[in-house]
């Protein structure tokens, strides 16, 4: 690790607002013990140059964080650990009707949501109470309950790190793909500063999804829900399957959905009895990992201080003291009881540093 000797810590370090030995344990959702070498928020622009200016002439690497809702700590972070501020949310009505938001990185991807339904927009509500910021969202390309972030994504800042400026992606540029984008293959490269969204005017609500479908109609919704009531079915089945990281800890699924080819599924379904899989739009099935693991006996699993969610076997928890490396260790056991059961790779979601 280099350091900066007391004396060196100059005015810049002030004036950048750049701190050091910083606990992280309380900026990641698992709630594991790691410290930030350096520490600092950018709150705007200008800011974010002049840190990463100065991060280069002190040769620390820099480590990009949002909410730190898909991340798994295992060690100290050298450098600098660096946080998006911007908390602005700008609406912008289309010729179409449509209306374009434009949210900075740093605001709580959740926030954002109600934000839009409280002004009556349609687009955002099957994504409510997804932990993390705005700015951390494209990078997994965020999905649940049947939309993604690609199905409303117009464009976004970022900061490209190897060209030193800011560039304007649109989708298309991004190429997202399942809990997949360009910022996740080039990571380190890319800081994302604002995202753009079309909500409104056309934007139709989504509620094929079979959980969602079930919960409206036991909600006694009427044919048309509302985008408030999607949004709160989407809420009540959050809240009664995944886990609250305030009181437990953890990073939402840990595994992706395995996608298979059609004929694969057909001959794992004949296998398995029940087994869970939706038809993407290329065809291929994605297989639900968490009815794979929970036929295996793992849901409620507790191994020492971590675990398996009771409700949710996809989810993987902190009970409080469990450490990375616990953790670490039931996730290779669980992946090598689903190869050896059904010969399928569990692929890790969250970003293991
Ligand atoms: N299932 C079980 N047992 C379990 C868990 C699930 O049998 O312990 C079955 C369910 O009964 C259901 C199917 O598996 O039929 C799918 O379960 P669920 O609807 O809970 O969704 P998931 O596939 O487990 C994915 C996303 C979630 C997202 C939900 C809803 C991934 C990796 N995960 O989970 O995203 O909220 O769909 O759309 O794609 C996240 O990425 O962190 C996340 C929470």
């Amino acid at each position: 690790m280099s350091t900066i000797a007391n004396d060196e810590i100059d005015d810049s370090i002030k004036r950048l607002g750049i701190r050091h030995d910083v606990s992280l344990k309380k900026l990641n959702t698992f709630g594991f013990d790691a410290r930030a070498e350096y520490f600092a928020t950018a709150q705007n622009d200008q800011h974010l140059v002049e840190l990463l200016e100065y991060s280069r002439a002190k040769e620390w690497p820099v480590f990009v964080l949002g909410g730190g809702s898909n991340l798994v700590l295992t060690r100290d972070i050298s450098g600098l650990v660096l946080c998006l501020g911007s908390q602005e949310i700008n609406y912008a009505r289309q010729p179409d009707g449509s209306i374009h938001v434009t949210a900075g990185a740093g605001v709580n991807w959740h926030a954002l949501v109600m934000d839009t339904l409280d002004r009556g927009h349609t687009g955002l509500e099957n994504l409510s109470l997804i932990p993390g910021t705005v700015g951390a969202a494209p990078v997994q390309n965020i999905g649940a309950y049947g939309v993604e972030l690609v199905d409303r994504i117009v464009s976004l800042r970022a900061w490209h790190q190897p060209t030193r400026q800011f560039r304007t992606l649109n989708r298309v540029d991004c190429k997202f793909a399942y809990r997949d984008s360009l910022f996740k293959r080039e990571r380190g490269d890319w800081i994302v500063v604002s995202v753009k969204f079309t909500i409104g005017g056309a934007t139709t609500l989504v509620t094929t999804y079979a959980s969602l479908a079930e919960r409206l109609l036991h909600q006694n919704v009427s044919e048309v829900p509302t985008s408030r009531a999607v949004s709160q079915a989407v809420i009540a089945i959050r809240q009664e399957r995944l886990p609250n990281p305030e009181t437990l800890g953890n990073a939402g699924s840990f595994f992706h959905n395995p996608i298979v080819t059609s004929a694969q599924f057909s001959r794992l379904v004949k296998a398995n009895d029940g087994l869970v899989g939706n038809t993407m739009r290329d065809g291929r099935v994605k297989i639900a990992a968490g009815w794979l693991i929970d036929r295996l006996g793992y849901r409620g699993y507790r191994r020492g201080d971590v675990g398996v969610h009771e409700q949710q076997a996809l989810v993987l928890v902190n009970h409080g003291k469990g450490t990375s490396e616990q953790l670490l260790t039931l996730v290779a056991e669980i992946q090598g009881a689903v190869r050896e059961a059904y010969a399928i790779k569990l692929t890790v979601e969250p970003l293991v540093v």
